[in-house]
């Protein structure tokens, strides 16, 4: 087969600065997809990034009979007919996130088969948290080389949950269950990120009751039936919000960012200020300038409301810049350092040590040919190059292209040089 794809060429040192939209938040549109999935009929979902994973998602949802579109960045999924409760392997393996279709059609439908997620590049990715805390509930299942065979022969319980870590993906699976479940589910230790109370607001919407989402104790009673919600905006994205910004922190700005609450953001808002980035924030929207050298600061990956695993590769490359060293140290995911080598090809000082990074200060990173293997790890080579000498060239940007929309475009409009060059390969 011949397959189309694309690198990511950047003229490095052009300087940036304008607005940019932050779009809708990744996290969250591929879960509020997922739920839609309990009740029948239509719904409307805006603020929708037309990114591969959204995508990926529509074709997972279609798989079960419901009809999907997405037009100029609204979603209209009808699940009036669902004919299927099976997410196939080729399209799980593509994106762990289908596994949040699980809970929805244990809700509903009681019962589903969802293929087990291949091995990620970022780390193992367990899923016991999820199948504990769904067992709670009354599910049974058991797996074997492809699928997760899942149901709940007497119907779903509300039960009292204690998650041992607060996982986003098993929170998220847990409410969707719980919110057609009979009686109340208490979840503590529940995820507090804010993509978990937007798919809270709507289940809301849709009728559920739930109290307490955004808090380490979310507590739900489940209702009989839930309705489809005629329209829901999506929260905006602060990853891609917080990748933008790091742009403007890199090459001085100013650069605002719009669509985006500060408040998604504090604890790397916090981050930029100590590097010694000027940071405006205003109720919908961040600016960020920079007149100074960059400060060192050491970077820990936890969960909200701690500095997000999703923009560490992004902040250590102003690490890279900073006179001075800083450690990075990564605590959600075991194998989340894989730009580290890429970086270190364009004259980066970095050294790892299991989840450890310590990265020595550079004056100035040079352009080369790297290799995204990962989304976020991909962002991060793409702002280098855009403050590295000369051009970069970044490989493998369908990993890119799963969480940024139009990235190529955008930075240009901004004032950056970059284009994509389109290559054939046969395989
Ligand atoms: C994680 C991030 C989320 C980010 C998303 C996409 C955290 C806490 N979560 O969510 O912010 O947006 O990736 O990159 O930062 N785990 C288990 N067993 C389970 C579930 C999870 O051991 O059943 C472990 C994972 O292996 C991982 C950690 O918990 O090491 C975080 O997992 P989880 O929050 O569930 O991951 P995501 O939902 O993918």
């Amino acid at each position: 087969m011949t397959e189309l794809s694309t690198d990511i060429i950047i003229q490095g040192c052009q300087p940036i600065s304008g607005t940019i939209q932050a779009g809708g938040a990744k996290n969250s549109v591929l879960k509020l997809m997922a739920a839609a999935i309990l009740a029948a009929g239509q719904t409307h979902i805006t603020n929708v990034p037309d990114i591969s994973d959204v995508q990926t998602m529509a074709e997972v949802l279609r798989q079960l009979g419901v009809a999907v579109t997405l037009e100029q960045s609204a979603l209209t999924i009808d699940t009036s007919t669902v004919t299927s409760y099976v997410a196939p392997p080729e399209l799980v393996n593509q994106m762990r996130a289908s596994i949040a279709v699980l809970g929805p059609l244990l809700g509903r439908f009681h019962q589903a088969q969802v293929a087990v997620p291949g091995g990620c590049k970022i780390g193992e990715r367990q899923l016991d948290l999820h199948f504990s805390a769904l067992e709670a509930l009354g599910m049974q299942y058991h797996t074997d080389t492809v699928y997760i065979h899942a149901s709940a022969p007497q119907g779903l319980k509300g039960a009292p949950v204690n998650l041992s870590f607060p996982s986003v993906g098993a929170t998220e699976n847990l409410m969707m269950a719980a919110v057609l479940a009979e009686g109340e589910t208490v979840i503590d230790n529940a995820a507090r990120e804010p993509e978990i109370v937007d798919l809270a607001d709507y289940l809301v919407a849709m009728g559920a009751q739930i109290k307490g989402a955004g808090t380490p104790q979310i507590r739900i009673i489940g209702v009989r039936q839930l309705k489809p919600v005629a329209e829901y905006q999506t929260i905006g994205d602060r990853i891609v919000s917080g990748t933008f910004l790091v742009a403007g922190a890199l090459l001085g700005g100013p650069l605002t960012v719009e669509g985006i609450k500060p408040a998604h953001l504090a604890a790397a808002l916090d981050k930029l200020i100590s590097m010694g980035v000027t940071v405006q924030a205003k109720e919908n929207s961040i600016t960020v300038f920079r007149e100074r050298p960059l400060i060192p600061q050491n970077i820990q990956t936890l969960p909200f409301p701690g500095f997000p695993t999703d923009l560490q590769p992004q902040f250590m490359v102003l690490d890279c810049l900073a006179k001075g060293q800083a450690l990075v140290a990564e605590n959600i995911f075991e194998n989340r350092f894989q730009h580290v080598r890429e970086l270190q090809q364009m004259g980066a000082h970095i050294k790892t040590q299991g989840h450890f990074a310590t990265v020595e200060g550079v004056e100035q990173l040079q352009g080369a040919i790297v290799q995204s293997s990962d989304l976020r790890g991909g962002a991060a080579l793409v702002l280098a190059g855009l403050v590295a000498k000369g051009q970069t060239r970044v490989t493998n940007t369908e990993h890119i292209d799963r969480g940024y929309e139009r990235l190529t475009e955008k930075l240009s409009a901004l004032g950056a040089t970059l284009t994509r060059a389109g290559w054939r390969t046969a395989g």
